[in-house]
């Protein structure tokens, strides 16, 4: 399948109105009379976001023909979940920066931004509980749990130089596909289509999250940092072996692999030199292209699922999402 000659932006800017009431009813759900809540909550809310997951849900919503309200809420339950793992994210991964500015952690410390992030996770379960839709329930709370699973099983395999490929999609399907996919699962049982359809959104979301990982994993190594608003580097720092590493250790010869396990047993002391050997080996191997390449068959797989439904406006617009996923700069 063709990649779309959509303009991304366009896109966003038909959608900005409903993005702003999103941004609105995701602001409420830092209401509260607790210490720092709003405080916080107004931090995170201006320094921005692309709000990809509440436009996949909208547009799901849209493909199934539903346009009401609670779609709004939905969408914005969809990002303060994605807003609550990235406050733990950052915890975890001692990000000090995201989106272009100081983590909350970094000003409020790690015992603070952990309860605020427990906090948005069940505000905003308790939000989808009043939709009164036991299926949007299911949704969401599967997504959650599986979320956190991916998390965990990845610090599992911190520093492993023998994760495999199919570790590695088992984390970022768990980690980032469960709540693309749920996005657009709910934008299905809104609309009250099929089964058949409402797996094949689910599906669908599932690929592109999928998919919107593994350009997440090739911009920490190759973005332009002013643009990504986050530090290159931080998953290697970290010791999270992903797809253009674990792609790498699998074609490059043995003195190569001893280099690269040394690499990811010191790093706490990486220098500009390992990020060097680092680019030639993967400029050698052609590790990106590779890695682009998978992604990119995945989002194709990802666009047949919707074979099920007719073509329409909707329809085109999450083709053109589903490639900026993937395309994209940050
Ligand atoms: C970052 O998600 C976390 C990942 C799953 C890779 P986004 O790239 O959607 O972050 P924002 O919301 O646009 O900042
Ligand atoms: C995504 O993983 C985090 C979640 C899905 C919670 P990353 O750790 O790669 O995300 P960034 O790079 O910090 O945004
Ligand atoms: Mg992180
Ligand atoms: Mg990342």
């Amino acid at each position: 399948m063709e990649r779309s000659t959509c303009d991304v932006k366009e896109l966003f800017a038909s959608y900005e109105e409903e993005i702003r009431l999103v941004e609105k009813e995701l602001l409420n759900l830092f209401r509260s009379s607790a210490f720092l809540l709003p405080a916080i909550g107004n931090y995170i809310l201006r320094s921005g976001g692309k709000r990809i997951r509440p436009l996949f849900l909208l547009l799901s919503a849209e493909l199934c023909g539903y346009n009401k309200y609670p779609r709004i809420i939905l969408a914005s339950i969809i990002e303060a979940i994605h807003t609550a793992s990235l406050l733990h994210d950052d915890v975890v991964d001692n990000a000090e920066v995201r989106r272009g500015k100081p983590t909350a952690h970094s000003i409020w410390g790690n015992q603070i931004v952990i309860l605020v992030g427990d906090f948005l996770y069940s505000n905003a379960l308790r939000l989808a509980v009043q939709q009164k839709n036991q299926k949007i329930m299911e949704a969401l709370s599967e997504a959650t749990t599986r979320m956190t699973e991916g998390e965990l099983l990845q610090l599992s395999k911190i520093g492993d130089p023998d994760v495999s490929e199919e570790e590695y999609y088992r984390i970022i399907s768990a980690k980032t596909g469960a709540l693309i996919s749920a996005a657009c699962r709910v934008g299905a049982i809104l609309g009250n289509v099929s089964e058949e359809q409402e797996r094949a959104l689910a599906e669908f979301g599932m690929k592109i999250g999928i998919a919107f990982q593994m350009a997440d994993d090739i911009l920490d190594y190759m973005a332009e940092e002013s643009e990504l608003g986050k530090r290159l580097g931080k998953d290697l720092e970290e010791g999270k072996l992903t797809l253009p590493i674990i792609k790498l250790l699998r074609v490059c010869n043995e003195e190569e692999k001893i280099q690269i396990k040394n690499i990811l047993n010191n790093t706490d002391s990486l220098s500009s030199e390992d990020f060097q050997l680092l680019s030639r080996l993967f400029d050698k191997y052609g590790v990106i292209k590779k890695s682009l390449d998978i992604a990119s068959s995945i989002v194709n797989e990802a666009k047949s699922t919707l074979e099920v439904f007719n073509n329409s406006l909707a329809k085109e617009q999450l083709f053109c999402l589903a490639d900026y996923s993937l395309y994209r700069r940050y």
